[in-house]
């Protein structure tokens, strides 16, 4: 049954069923997944693609949308609900594409991750140079996490509450964050307390990049999260985004690293996953460079299926006619499981 389409989009949502032509129902991520397991995507819009020569994919891209329909159980807004998007001016907050993301998502049967809330970057300026006094700051952030989580509450599954809050040597980010900068590690504990009171069924994550194995970094949100949970404090999650390079060997610990986290008590969640690669100079990825990624990304989704409580399985984005890889990486790509024209990898 085709349900309502979203409201504020230039484009209907496909019908809940629907399958790209020549594509089989069964053929789909989402239907060869385990009952309970849901297999995500980033939705492509804001950030790097505002500098690029495309419309917003998500709002634009017919085909893009059918195969979101069609593939994925679970979609996380790449940029439409970080706060230099949803909350633009101190007053003033934009929800049209968030609101359009998760009625998509419903529409298709789909459940949401929300990202994110406490982060050091992609904040507006009028934040991150609005000279507040502590207390401002701590009301802003009380305000915003109320409003935007209390507006989606019952409907995202699992938000992203505080990403990348510690360096690679696993000291947290006590000068790019602002939060942490001006209110001290103290703001994290209120961040997931008021996450919890504005959505009290929502699962509240941690989530980093370069946290996939047993490291300085993980072993610091070990501590902390061990020491949350002594305290009483609303966490339930730890996601690794997983963006990795076929450069750097496959992180062979993160199914251990996944384990300890759970034998906490914590769900946890692969986010972001993409495998990116040097290119070669015609820019095609040979045979054995795809056959490489696809290891890579069937033993990110082992791990996580190994490891109970690991249900959510994310890839930042479906096609490399959006990834962020080539934008950010020069001369590398190639990061996702389908080619520009949504025709599948070997992965
Ligand atoms: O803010 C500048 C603006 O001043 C400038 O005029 C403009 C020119 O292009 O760029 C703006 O910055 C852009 C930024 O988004 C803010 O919107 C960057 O160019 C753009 O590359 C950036 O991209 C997003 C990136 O997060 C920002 O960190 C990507 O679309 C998005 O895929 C990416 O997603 C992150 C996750 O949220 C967290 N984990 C890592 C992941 C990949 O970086």
């Amino acid at each position: 049954m085709a349900l309502a389409a979203p409201v504020g989009t230039a484009l209907a949502a496909p019908p809940a069923d629907h399958v790209p032509p020549g594509q089989a129902k069964k053929d789909t991520l989402r239907w060869v997944a385990p009952n309970g397991f849901h297999i995500g995507t980033a939705v492509a819009g804001g950030g790097h693609h505002e500098s690029q020569p495309y419309p917003d994919p998500f709002t634009s891209d017919t085909q893009y949308r059918e195969v979101l329909a069609a593939e994925f159980s679970s979609v996380s807004p790449e940029n439409q609900m970080k706060w230099e998007y949803i909350h633009p001016e101190r007053d003033r907050y934009n929800f049209a594409t968030a609101d359009a993301i998760v009625e998509f998502a419903e529409a298709n049967r789909q459940v949401v991750r929300g990202h994110t809330l406490l982060w050091h970057s992609q904040n507006p300026a009028w934040l991150e140079q609005g000279d507040f006094t502590p207390d401002e700051l701590r009301t802003i952030l009380r305000e915003h996490i109320t409003t935007v989580v209390g507006r989606y509450a019952g409907r995202i599954q699992q938000w992203d509450v505080a990403n990348e809050i510690f360096d690679e040597s696993g000291e947290l980010r006590t000068t790019d964050n602002i939060w942490i900068r001006e209110l001290g590690p103290g703001i994290i504990a209120d961040a997931f307390r008021w996450a919890h009171q504005a959505d009290p069924n929502a699962e509240l994550f941690f989530n980093d990049y370069g946290v996939e194995g047993v490291n300085a970094k993980s072993d610091a949100y070990y501590a902390l999260v061990e020491q949350l949970l002594a305290d009483g404090v609303p966490v339930h999650g730890f996601s690794a985004q997983a963006h990795l390079s076929t450069r750097y060997g496959f992180p062979g610990d993160l199914e251990a690293n996944l384990r300890r986290f759970a034998d906490l008590g914590l769900e946890t969640a692969i986010t972001e996953l993409d495998v990116r690669m040097d290119l070669p100079a015609d820019g095609k990825p040979t045979a054995a460079q795809l056959e490489q990624q696809a290891d890579y990304y069937q033993q990110a989704l082992t791990a996580c299926l190994n490891v109970e409580g690991c249900d959510s399985f994310t890839i930042w984005g479906f096609t490399d006619k959006y990834s962020w890889v080539p934008v950010f990486f020069e001369g590398e790509g190639a990061a996702t499981v389908m080619w520009d024209d949504f025709t599948r990898k070997p992965v």
